[in-house]
């Protein structure tokens, strides 16, 4: 069964008020776009092309005026109500529909990955069809996060956001999972804080030997854009990276790369956004036909 996708938009971002107080965190811009654009490209790097979109009531409006029903990326996007935002791992219970017994690779709406290297994690990950596997990336600051402990290469624990961290690597939030994900995801009980917490359902992985790691490469730039600090990095980072006239979190460009959109949809593209620096680098990658090799997994 072909792995679905999901991305975590809910949540009321109160760690970014007062910008979130009207506007919803992954639709905030991160340089030339909205922050939901860049998870939800790596999804559709990894060759993904069912797509939910976990949203508050709302906020949903204005991520459908945005994105549409993805057909012009080739792709279906699906739209789910999350009343109110209990844990990441809830994710899995309010989409078991739509996953209906499929893998899924469920990415949070504010998670970047910027760099050339992701592909070859995103097949690996992709390749597997039983167990999980996360992306751990070295940080200076693990107790934001979740953390892994590691044995040489194999995960020994994993801790959310503690106070001694075990290691610098932290776990971003992208989660490749088996078709078991929902029914042990209704054995997760909330935490002190009262959520359904990621990294209890990932234990329960861990425990069966059944979790697998891809530790990202200094190649690659992860940001966790939920704070002032991070989300005016992330648009530097994507500033930075785009200066060699790449672009990076385009699902336009993923879609052309993929050849999941017809030629009129990419003409379509360019015409809406031809005026702009987005536009100019999806118009350069279309008529260089520069996508990597490695960026065409499926
Ligand atoms: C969440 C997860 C944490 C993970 C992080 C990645 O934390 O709980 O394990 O490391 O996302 O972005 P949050 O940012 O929601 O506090």
């Amino acid at each position: 069964m072909q792995r679905k996708g999901i991305i975590l938009a809910g949540g009321k971002g109160t760690r970014l008020r007062p910008l979130t107080n009207s506007v919803s965190k992954p639709l905030l811009p991160v340089y030339d776009k909205p922050m939901i654009y860049y998870p939800l490209t790596v999804l559709m790097q990894a060759g993904i092309r069912e797509i939910a979109i976990i949203t508050t009531p709302e906020d949903q409006q204005l991520f459908q005026r945005l994105l549409g029903d993805g057909s012009q990326w080739g792709i279906r996007l699906e739209w789910i109500v999350q009343p109110t935002a209990d844990g990441i791992a809830q994710a899995y219970l309010l989409a078991e529909d739509f996953l209906d017994g499929a893998p899924s690779a469920l990415a949070l709406g504010d998670n970047l990955f910027l760099g050339d290297s992701m592909s070859p994690h995103l097949v690996a990950a992709n390749a597997a069809l039983s167990g999980g596997t996360i992306f751990t990336c070295e940080v200076s600051d693990p107790e934001r996060y979740g953390v892994a402990a590691f044995a040489g290469d194999r995960v020994t624990g994993i801790v959310e956001k503690p106070s001694k961290p075990p290691s610098n690597s932290a776990i971003t939030g992208l989660y490749f999972l088996d078709a078991d994900a929902p029914s042990r995801a209704r054995a997760v009980k909330p935490s002190e804080r009262g959520e359904f917490e990621i990294v209890t359902l990932l234990q329960s992985y861990l425990e069966e030997g059944a979790l697998s790691v891809q530790r990202l490469d200094a190649g690659i730039e992860w940001f966790d854009a939920g704070t002032h600090d991070a989300l005016l990095e992330a648009g530097q980072a994507v500033q930075r990276f785009q200066r060699s006239g790449e672009l990076f979190g385009s699902p336009d460009g993923a879609a052309f790369c993929h050849g999941w959109n017809a030629g009129a949809t990419v003409e379509n593209a360019l015409h809406q956004l031809g005026k702009t620096s987005y536009g100019a680098m999806l118009g350069a990658m279309v008529r260089k036909d520069a996508c990597l090799p490695e960026a065409l997994p499926m």
